[in-house]
């Protein structure tokens, strides 16, 4: 059975903060933000929700491929700012899309949260056999920042991204005597799918954050009222630099390639020096590392479904057969993982 992700979209829109602009909310400098973060702006999502992004970046992801929405058997909506509880998030963005009938939910995994709900959409697509599954990550963090607080207000941003995944031994039955079945059937046999990435191998774990490095409450605890993203930066530093060496090792020897045959780790995008980091410790040039962090800030698990959607942009298929590309993540729990993708 070979799942593959065959389709990508993202989406960012608001007021575009840059550094300069946010110097004359606290005291902070350009220089100090890009010397230690890479960061230069982030967008900030006024008129919009959550779950509106999530629904931007599916549509766009949908449009450029052709599939039949009712095949799409499964929608997953990775964030920690959704708007709503009931229905989860996840089900008004597949009503939107105009999905009819699909198992849909929301997960939190706060920064890993996408890489999470690509091992869960990898794991339901096989036991539950769907044909396509939406994997998407949106967050509209600035609704959880403490704009006085210098340490965090610099690192995140807004926006969303996504993926779409297709079992290619799918097993539906099909009917062929049915007219409108054999028309789509048709229809995305001969579809151009430009993506095409086989997902071979994925790892997710987590670390009890048992002296609360990273924390975000909710709107309504009755602990503790303030809902602002409070982290230690310097904990998290060294959470990131660790587990993202181990993410890259395992994912290597578990399925018994070499360094040289990655052509692209998307990482998650939190900041320049620890991608830096991750680049020297595994010894896998820099140039492989995907980095757009400068546009956006940290969008949690937006993150790396939009790096991911730009990196294929102009990625060369042709030229790069046979490689591999790397995503992985780390954030609040202490989660992480990583996904191996195969190029076709
Ligand atoms: N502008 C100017 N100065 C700032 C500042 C800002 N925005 N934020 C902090 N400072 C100051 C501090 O007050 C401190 O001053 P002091 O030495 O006079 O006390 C000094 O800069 C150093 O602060 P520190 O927090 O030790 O800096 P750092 O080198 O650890 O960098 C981070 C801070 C947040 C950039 C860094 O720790 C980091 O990137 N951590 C990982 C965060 C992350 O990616 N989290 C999400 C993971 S999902």
């Amino acid at each position: 059975m070979s799942i593959k992700i065959i389709s990508t979209g993202s989406y960012a829109v608001g007021k575009k903060l840059n550094n300069h602009m946010l110097s004359k909310i606290v005291d902070t400098n350009n220089q100090w933000i890009v010397e230690r973060t890479g960061i230069e702006s982030r967008y900030i999502a006024e008129d919009i929700t959550t779950e509106e992004l999530a629904y931007n970046s599916c549509k766009k992801a949908i449009e450029k491929i052709d599939i039949n929405l009712d095949e799409i058997g499964l929608v997953i909506f990775s964030t920690v700012t959704g708007d709503t509880s009931v229905p989860s998030s996840s089900f008004t963005i597949s009503g939107k899309l105009g999905i009819k009938n699909a198992v849909c939910f929301d997960l939190n995994a706060a920064c890993s949260g996408f890489i999470y709900s690509i091992a869960v959409a990898n794991s339901l697509i096989k036991s539950i056999n769907f044909k396509y599954a939406i994997v998407v990550g949106a967050e509209r963090l600035s609704k959880y920042i403490d704009w006085k607080d210098r340490s965090t207000c610099i690192l995140f941003g807004d926006g969303a991204g996504c993926a779409i995944l297709e079992n290619t031994c799918y097993n539906n039955n099909i009917n062929l005597t049915d007219n409108d079945n054999f028309i789509d059937i048709v229809k995305n046999s001969i579809s151009e799918k430009k993506i095409d990435l086989e997902l071979i191998d994925t790892i997710v774990g987590g670390k009890y954050d048992q002296k609360r490095y990273l924390t975000m409450n909710s709107k309504y605890s009755i602990e503790d009222d303030d809902y602002y993203i409070k982290m230690n930066g310097r904990q998290i530093y060294k959470f990131a630099t660790d587990i993202g060496i181990k993410i890259i090792d395992d994912l290597l020897k578990k399925n018994n390639i070499s360094k040289k045959e990655v052509c692209m780790i998307i990482p998650h995008q939190a900041n320049l020096r620890i991608i830096e980091t991750l680049a020297d410790k595994s010894e896998i040039n820099l140039e492989k590392w995907f980095v757009n962090l400068s546009k956006y800030g940290n969008t949690s698990s937006a993150s790396v479904p939009i790096a991911m959607d730009e990196a294929m942009r102009n990625f060369d298929f042709q030229s790069n057969k046979g490689r591999y590309v790397i995503m992985l993540a780390f954030g609040g729990g202490l989660s992480y993982g990583g996904v191996l993708l195969k190029i076709n």
